[in-house]
């Protein structure tokens, strides 16, 4: 059922030489006194142990994928759902002091479940408390509690401003604290780039509990939170963000095509215009198995779903120009605010009312395993082919694929900007996502290896040396630490070369001067080069 599990079951056996499981219960009981002699009785409201009927529902209110909800899924020794900075701060030292790891949550929709689950004893740190969101618009910026959900952010720029927005994902129940620490990306992306391009300031609690700013912490660390990925360099309080300009009016489509109405040649086709295509356009590809209408068959549909900046008659006439084999016309197009298109793009009806934005339970709950590739030259049809034989594979929808067009202005940001390395070069970004419903390990077992042939597949198709990923679509079967500490700097630059290119030396200067005893740790974060 948990693939972490046996993934990690070799490493295991080191780590009990070095600590004894035994003395757990002490710790746990020490870390406690510590953090109620520095906080007095207030800090019990925000503490939950196992014996709090409340723990299993603050442990699962953030549990996004099914795979880490599971009685055999490990559970953190304590929950502290903090509601100030000076509580984190506490938090991180009596852990330091009494050896346990921290694992913080914010949204919680980590694709491995890195921020709640660990094989070692650990505190879970829940920023739910912490979602204050304060919208300048004189200033066109705002500042961002880690805690905050994109909805949240969203709704809250919508609420002062009809003309201002911010170029973050589309999910709206992902949490700030992890996506902006990966990056973030989404509908605006190339006009904009991602939403770590966007920070400009951000309150960061360090591995002795101090507080920083963007000066005190200096450029070298401010450069590393804003995408090389979370749970490493310190606890994220808060995010200062540049807010961005859109007109009044932007413009929506989505257009499936079957491969009955030629869906490979459009798909094909569309490896050569979307990266090129004017950066006002936004351009994502959605591949799902499904119904045909042919009783009895079932066929590939390519849902070309598209956000234009702009007003329709502009976009109809630069897609006739770039793109007229998908044969678009005026019915396709909706014309709305931005704030309805986050809520279109979101998946919720038309007249939804702005409030769904500040749900955070999402629609529905699956299991899931999801992986990344990046693709710089175009795909054979034969290629794409295959990759509908495979989906054939599976039963309807439950196997989806999206391409993701990049050029615009992710071909303009240097590769060394940001630990984001995913630039100028890239034509568009495939995400492979299985979901399924059954809680079975054999269930799980199938999906995974259908989607681990699928990726070994791809190899001759997509970028190499290295194979770049997208570290907010955390992958674990890239490679992981041992979560000892004792984390060689040759094994881990394997999954971090693919996720961070040659920034991944800067991030591990940047661990080695911060943290230089690893005590932000989990399995794909970044080492400092003598752990011990
Ligand atoms: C349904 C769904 C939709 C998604 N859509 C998009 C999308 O449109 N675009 C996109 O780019 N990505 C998308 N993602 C991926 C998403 O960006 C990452 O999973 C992201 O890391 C989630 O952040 P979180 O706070 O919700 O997750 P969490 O699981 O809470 O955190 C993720 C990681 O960051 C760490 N972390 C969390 N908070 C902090 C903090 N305050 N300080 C330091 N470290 C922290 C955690 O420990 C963990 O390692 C999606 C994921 C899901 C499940
Ligand atoms: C959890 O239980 C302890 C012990 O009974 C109590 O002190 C604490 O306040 C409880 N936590 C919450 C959040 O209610
Ligand atoms: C998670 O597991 C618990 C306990 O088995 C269950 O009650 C809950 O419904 C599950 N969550 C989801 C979203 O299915
Ligand atoms: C943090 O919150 C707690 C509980 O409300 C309060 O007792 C404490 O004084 C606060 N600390 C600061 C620095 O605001
Ligand atoms: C598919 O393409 C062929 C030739 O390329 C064309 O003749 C046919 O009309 C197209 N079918 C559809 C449904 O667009
Ligand atoms: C786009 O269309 C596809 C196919 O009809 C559908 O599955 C998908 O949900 C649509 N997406 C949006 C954002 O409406
Ligand atoms: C949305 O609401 C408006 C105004 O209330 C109404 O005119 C319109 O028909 C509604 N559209 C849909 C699709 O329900
Ligand atoms: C860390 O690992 C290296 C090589 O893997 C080993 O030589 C060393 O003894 C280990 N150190 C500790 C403290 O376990």
């Amino acid at each position: 059922m948990n693939s972490l599990i046996p993934s990690i079951l070799p490493f295991l056996s080191i780590f009990l030489l070095s600590f004894s499981w035994a003395t757990s219960a002490h710790t746990h009981d020490d870390f406690l006194h510590c953090l109620y002699n520095k906080n007095s009785d207030s800090i019990s409201k925000v503490i939950y142990t196992p014996i709090n009927s409340s723990y299993p529902s603050v442990l699962q209110f953030s549990i996004r994928n099914l795979r880490f909800n599971t009685t055999a899924t490990p559970k953190p020794l304590v929950i502290v759902t903090p509601v100030n900075v000076s509580q984190i701060q506490d938090v991180v030292i009596c852990s330091k002091k009494h050896g346990l790891q921290i694992r913080v949550r914010s949204g919680g929709h980590d694709f491995e479940g890195l921020s709640y689950v660990s094989i070692v004893p650990f505190v879970l740190v829940d920023l739910i408390n912490l979602r204050m969101i304060n919208v300048d618009v004189e200033n066109s910026n705002a500042w961002v509690e880690a805690g905050a959900t994109l909805g949240e952010v969203y709704y809250r720029i919508a609420e002062k401003s009809k003309t201002l927005a911010f170029p973050a994902g589309v999910s709206p129940t992902v949490g700030v604290g992890g996506h902006f620490s990966g990056g973030g990306s989404g509908m605006i992306l190339r006009k904009f780039g991602l939403a770590a391009d966007h920070i400009t300031d951000a309150v960061l609690v360090d591995v002795e509990g101090r507080i920083h700013d963007r000066k005190s912490m200096g450029e070298d660390l401010f450069w590393a939170i804003r995408g090389g990925g979370g749970n490493t360099f310190g606890i994220v309080v808060a995010w200062k963000l540049n807010l961005v300009p859109v007109p009044p009016i932007v413009t929506a489509f989505n257009v499936s095509r079957t491969l009955e109405q030629n869906a490979t040649k459009l798909v094909h086709r569309w490896q050569f215009v979307s990266n090129k295509l004017h950066e006002d356009i936004f351009t994502r590809i959605f591949l799902r198995k499904v119904e045909s209408s042919q009783r009895g068959k079932t066929t590939i549909q390519a849902a070309f779903t598209t956000l234009f900046i702009g007003e329709v008659d502009r976009l109809l006439s630069l897609m006739q120009e770039s793109f007229p084999e998908l044969g678009l016309v005026k019915e396709d197009c909706i014309e709305m605010s931005w704030i309805e298109s986050v809520l279109y793009f979101a998946g919720f009806p038309s007249n939804t009312s702005l409030d769904a934005l500040l749900d955070r339970t999402p629609i529905s709950d699956v299991f899931f395993k999801i992986k990344s590739d990046y693709v710089k030259e175009p795909l054979p049809e034969i290629a794409l082919e295959g990759i509908w034989e495979r989906m054939d594979q599976l039963e309807v929808q439950i196997s989806e694929l999206q391409f993701t067009a990049y050029g615009g202005k992710m071909d303009e940001i240097s590769e060394s900007s940001l630990p984001f390395p995913h630039r100028a070069g890239i034509i568009y970004q495939i995400e492979y996502a299985v979901l399924w419903e059954e809680e079975s390990s054999e269930a799980s077992q199938r999906y995974i290896s259908w989607i681990r042939r699928l990726l070994n597949y791809m190899t001759p198709y997509v970028s190499k040396n290295p194979r770049q990923v997208y570290v907010n679509y955390r992958d674990l079967d890239l490679g992981i630490n041992k979560l000892d500490g004792n984390t060689s700097y040759k094994q881990a630059s394997i999954w971090g070369r693919k996720y961070f290119k040659n920034n991944f030396d800067r991030l591990v200067r940047v661990k080695t001067a911060v943290d230089p005893a690893n005590f932000f740790r989990h399995e794909q974060s970044i080492p400092p080069l003598s752990s011990w």
